[in-house]
């Protein structure tokens, strides 16, 4: 249904250059239109340059922490400082890593290698806590639009952070803080250590049988519950 809509918006359009999906091959609006099958998707070729692992540590992180350290309480015995953007100095820098972050994501998206070769992830071992770079790229092979829907999901928090420094809504900011670390963490679940989430569960039967209490694993650290 969707695609006929583009299509019928591509015959309509037909010299725009967002039309290029490449599954139309034999459909009438192609062969009306034979310029578009020409006009590539993208400016240019994209060629990688470090693995995932590397692109982590060195661009999504360091943008994510734009974003994280903007906001903050801690708490210590004598007082409680309280973080907050205030200054445009403070917004630039929420909007370099809401920048990096939205326009960053889509790197995942070029193919490259999980981890650097001869570097394995902490994947040997009896009850090894992440996957090898060869059971990562398995598991994105299966199922790719898993692995998009993680990366849109963290391109939409950088797209939110931008709405926020338009708005400067400090306020709002503590939620965008708390989905981009959804979003890091459901995909690092997913694809790096999933055994992690059963490794939580067990801890907290055990919790339960010692001390009775259940660990809410709903709820925010730090924040008084609602
Ligand atoms: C689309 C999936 C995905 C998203 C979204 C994602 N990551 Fe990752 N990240 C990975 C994978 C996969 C690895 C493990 C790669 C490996 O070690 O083979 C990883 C590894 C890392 C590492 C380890 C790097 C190292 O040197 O060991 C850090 C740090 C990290 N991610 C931070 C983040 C942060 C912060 C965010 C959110 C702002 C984020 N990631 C979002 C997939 C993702």
């Amino acid at each position: 249904m969707k695609l006929t809509i583009l299509t019928a918006l591509c015959v309509t359009a037909a010299s725009t250059a967002s039309c290029s999906s490449p599954t139309h091959a034999g459909d009438p609006a192609r062969t009306a239109a034979p310029a578009l099958a020409a006009t590539p998707a993208l400016w240019g070729e994209m060629k990688p340059v470090v693995s995932v692992k590397e692109l982590m540590r060195d661009f999504i992180d360091p943008a994510s922490d734009y974003v994280f350290d903007a906001v903050g309480i801690v708490s210590t015995q004598k007082n409680i400082v309280e973080t907050a953007p205030k200054s445009d100095a403070d917004w630039d820098k929420i909007r370099t890593g809401a920048v990096m972050l939205a326009e960053g994501a889509y790197l995942l998206k070029v193919p490259r290698p999980f981890a650097p070769a001869g570097d394995e992830n902490n994947s040997t071992g009896p009850d090894p806590e992440e996957l090898s770079p060869a059971q990562i790229k398995a598991k994105l092979e299966a199922d790719p639009v898993l692995w998009n829907a993680k990366i849109e999901a963290l391109r939409n928090v950088g797209l939110e952070v931008l709405a926020i420094v338009k708005r400067r809504d400090a306020k709002e900011l503590w939620d965008a803080a708390d989905n981009l670390d959804q979003a890091c963490e459901s995909c690092h679940l997913a694809y790096w250590y999933p055994g992690e989430k059963e490794f939580l569960k067990k801890l907290d039967r055990r919790l339960d049988e010692l001390y009775g209490i259940r660990a809410d694993r709903t709820r925010k650290l730090g924040m008084d519950p609602k």
